[in-house]
């Protein structure tokens, strides 16, 4: 039996990792496969990682640092970190409060939350218990209609910005999910899509059925149409895609593999981050995900061009083992090892950090 979350944090609770160590104490087997596995082998989930580990910083000395901040603008707020919780559906599986204790760990840290669609709170409540600012992910669903009453709600709740994801049309490949026998418990579902149809179950994803539902560039197109709230593009790792999504007036764009969790073959997203980053030049911000689990990777991933980063799987840790107090730590953790990493780095704000700092 898992253990239920506790109130206090050990005192060897220091890292990420230490947390993902003990998350596994608090969560079921099946869902524990669910939140940490990727698709078929899982080559991406491992080079999220590998990835950071191969980049190098350079270490800079006797530097200025007075007014140093980690603050950064996007859509014009301005945070005073860089540190999003990324959408990740189902927080009921880590926590008896699900989402409401996430967006409640996040104002502590005065974090932004992207709230997934397959939450297991009504959106409408999050919004009324968050304090800080709560972005909306958003599947397109079959049938337009309930894609623009999500919309509507999302706006009527007072979220600030639509993150589209983009890059799951079809589940992944989810073969330790399989093997775990994962499925979600009684009484837990995405409440949001509560009386929507799904995707029509289709032995192909190739059947003219499930082919008819799928997203493309033109529902993007419609969907600006049809809201006023900035919209990010996530899943985005081809250059040539980000262009087409500046085309198409999108307000920002994600790079991410969702965690490994959808292609398996496709590379970190911290490797695909700089042709995007490039060919985006600056006209709308670029944040990036995947395998994100120390101050000096956000520092990475601000010098190879990120405005901002977001995390997934640490944020469900730190739920499991400890509710709000448990995401708002891991927040800390992640805040203060990057302000350590900029002061070892000689780069006193986000505008001094460059690919200088990276070695070689
Ligand atoms: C996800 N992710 C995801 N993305 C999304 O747009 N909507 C969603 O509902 C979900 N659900 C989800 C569930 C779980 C359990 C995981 C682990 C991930 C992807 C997520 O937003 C993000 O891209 C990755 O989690 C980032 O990688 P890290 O930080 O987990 O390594
Ligand atoms: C996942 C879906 C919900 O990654 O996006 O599990």
């Amino acid at each position: 039996m898992p253990s239920p979350p506790l109130t206090q944090i050990p005192s060897h609770v220091v890292a990420l990792e230490d947390y993902e160590a003990l998350a596994r104490t608090h969560v079921n087997e099946a869902a524990w496969a669910y939140i940490s596995g990727g698709s078929a082998d899982e080559r991406t989930l491992r080079e999220n990682h590998a990835a950071f580990e191969r980049l190098k910083l350079l270490p800079r000395v006797l530097g200025d640092f007075t007014g140093a901040n980690t603050a950064v603008s996007l859509l014009g707020r301005t945070l005073p970190h860089p540190v999003i919780i990324a959408p990740t559906a189902f927080h009921r599986l880590m926590h008896p409060d699900g989402e409401l204790a996430t967006v409640l760990g996040a104002a502590a840290m005065e974090a932004c939350t992207v709230v997934s669609t397959s939450a297991t709170v009504l959106l409408e409540d999050l919004a009324t218990a968050a304090k800080g600012p709560l972005w909306f992910q958003l599947y397109m669903q079959p049938d337009s209609d309930h894609t623009l009453d999500l919309i509507r709600r999302a706006e009527l709740a007072g979220y600030e910005a639509l993150v589209v994801t983009v890059d799951a049309p079809v589940n992944g490949l989810r073969n330790r999910e399989q093997r775990a026998n994962f499925q979600l418990p009684p009484g837990l579902e995405p409440v949001n899509l509560r009386g929507r149809p799904a995707l029509p179950m289709c032995e192909s994803v190739f059947d003219p059925a499930y082919i008819a539902h799928l997203p493309q560039w033109q529902h993007l197109v419609w969907l600006r149409e049809h809201t006023k709230l900035p919209i990010l593009l996530k899943g985005i790792l081809a250059a040539d895609d980000a262009a087409r999504a500046l085309d198409a007036g999108v307000e920002g764009l994600i790079v991410s593999n969702h965690g490994g969790r959808t292609l398996d073959g496709a590379p970190a997203s911290i490797e695909a981050l700089p042709r995007v980053a490039e060919r985006v030049s600056g006209q709308v911000p670029v944040i990036v995900d995947g395998g994100i689990r120390r101050g000096t990777d956000v520092l990475k991933a601000l010098a190879l061009g990120a405005d901002a980063v977001m995390v997934g799987r640490p944020i469900l840790h730190g739920l499991a083992v400890a509710g709000p107090v448990g995401v708002a730590h891991v927040l800390k953790i992640l805040r203060t090892e990057l302000e350590i990493a900029m002061l070892l780095c000689g780069c006193p704000t986000r505008e001094s950090i460059t690919k200088e700092v990276l070695w070689g």
